[in-house]
């Protein structure tokens, strides 16, 4: 990709479709051109139910993003989530050619780690290598210009259903701009957030969608476990619904506006009561604070016993020194990174794709934007259209300074 050439992504949520447009400098800095919202009403858990909602949602926030930009975007990467999305390990095993580790034995290797897992409608979207053994020595990180005889590799395959993604790219086709190529969220969103540094040491991002939370855990610098769980903030917001006998649309109010995971537990705070009169005119009754963060708490709490569980499964339960960061629009609700250390027992922050400054309002300064950002990231990792890994690209000194370019995207 020639610097300077503008790009895109779109990220097909299950509550929002978030286009991102931007380019990249020769320092392989990445400048935010462009960003366009919609709601998402044609999609539920990553699947299209409703081709045509889709279609108008995607247009919308397409539309959003050029007016910004000032032009016609012609392609664009997709950003996806959903729960059809799996990550599975295996391993591959390749005859080095010519004594010396080739890209192409890599390369090999990679896809012969493909074979006997079972990918019957399915779709490969991406084949990330975890690390190395050649002939017999394992932990090689990279094994290019390494002399040896046998290469083995340990991958993750992330595949999706067949039929979920030949849909989409049906969808965004028919709106009239090309597919460059389709990253899960679940690799995306801990590209924007997450250090080289926490990577090597051991960490697990949590992006916490509107219907599905992305588990993603690096060690040594590599991808060691990845999974989607069909849980996230709609599940939060139907708990309210039904607990306090009110409409979706109410409870997601409420939840945005005064929900909060530690209200319930601090004795030191006086509950308050809701008025719900204000919010709809044919509520009349008023809801406890304490309550309604009782609800909330529960569920949250949910999440992450089932991300702890994952963690265990793989032994790194409490064990991972750089914690947990949180994405993801449900990673807002106030009090979270609490909560998650005591359920998770590992440090937490929010992770926010920017450089470290605050940015309030709506901005890429939130945890919302990881995923499509990270895909922005990764379009330059890989070779467009390819499930494998370009070695050769170098991510050192990548990010930008989002602020600068996050106040000129602003109005
Ligand atoms: N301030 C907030 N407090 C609590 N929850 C919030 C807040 N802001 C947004 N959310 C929740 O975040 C969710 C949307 O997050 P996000 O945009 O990451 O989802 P998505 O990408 O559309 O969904 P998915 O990835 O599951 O397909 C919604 O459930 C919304 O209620
Ligand atoms: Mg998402």
């Amino acid at each position: 990709m020639a610097t300077g050439e503008i790009i895109a992504a779109i990220d097909i949520g299950s509550s929002k479709i978030k286009t991102l447009v931007g380019s990249f400098s020769e320092d392989k800095k990445l400048r935010i051109l462009g960003v366009g919202l919609s709601p998402s009403t044609g999609v539920r858990k990553g699947n299209i139910l409703d081709m045509d909602e889709f279609r108008k949602n995607i247009d919308t926030s397409l539309l959003e993003a050029e007016k910004m930009l000032g032009q016609h975007v012609n392609s664009v990467y997709l950003s996806l989530s959903g729960v059809t999305i799996e990550s599975v390990i295996n391993t591959g095993v390749v005859a080095v050619s010519n004594g010396e580790v080739s890209e192409d034995d890599v390369n090999r290797a990679m896809d012969m780690s493909q074979n006997g897992v079972d990918m019957t409608n399915r779709t490969v979207l991406k084949v990330v290598p975890e690390s190395f053994t050649i002939d017999g020595t394992p932990g090689i990180k990279n094994p290019i210009g390494m002399g040896a005889k046998k290469l083995e590799v340990r991958s993750h395959i992330v595949s999706i259903a067949e039929n979920v993604l030949s849909n989409i790219k049906k969808g965004i086709l028919d709106v009239g701009v090309d597919i460059v190529d389709v990253f899960a969220n679940v690799l995306s969103a801990p590209e924007a957030v997450l250090s080289r540094r926490q990577k090597e040491l051991g960490v697990v991002c949590i992006d916490l969608g509107a219907s599905t939370t992305d588990v993603a855990v690096f060690e040594e610098g590599a991808l060691i476990f990845g999974t989607v769980i069909a849980l996230g903030g709609e599940h939060v917001t139907s708990d309210i619904a039904l607990g306090l006998r009110i409409s979706i649309d109410l409870a997601e109010k409420l939840k945005l506006e005064h929900a909060d995971v530690n209200f319930c537990k601090d004795d030191s705070l006086k509950d308050e009561e809701i008025d719900l009169s204000k919010y709809s005119k044919t509520e009349t009754t008023t809801i406890s604070k304490k309550y309604l963060s009782e609800i909330v708490r529960a569920r949250y709490s949910e999440f992450f016993h089932f991300v702890n569980t994952e963690l265990k499964r793989i032994g790194k339960d409490g064990m991972l020194p750089e914690g947990a960061v949180l994405t993801g629009g449900a990673a807002k609700i106030r009090w979270l990174v609490d909560l998650s250390k005591e359920v998770l027992r590992l440090p937490t922050s929010i992770g926010i794709p920017d450089d470290g400054d605050h940015i309030s309002g709506t901005s890429l300064g939130d945890p919302q934007y990881a995923g499509i950002v990270g895909t922005l990231l990764l379009s330059q990792k890989y070779a467009p259209n390819r499930s494998r890994f370009r070695f050769s690209f170098s991510t050192n000194g990548f990010f930008t300074s989002l602020k600068q370019l996050i106040q000129k995207i602003l109005p």
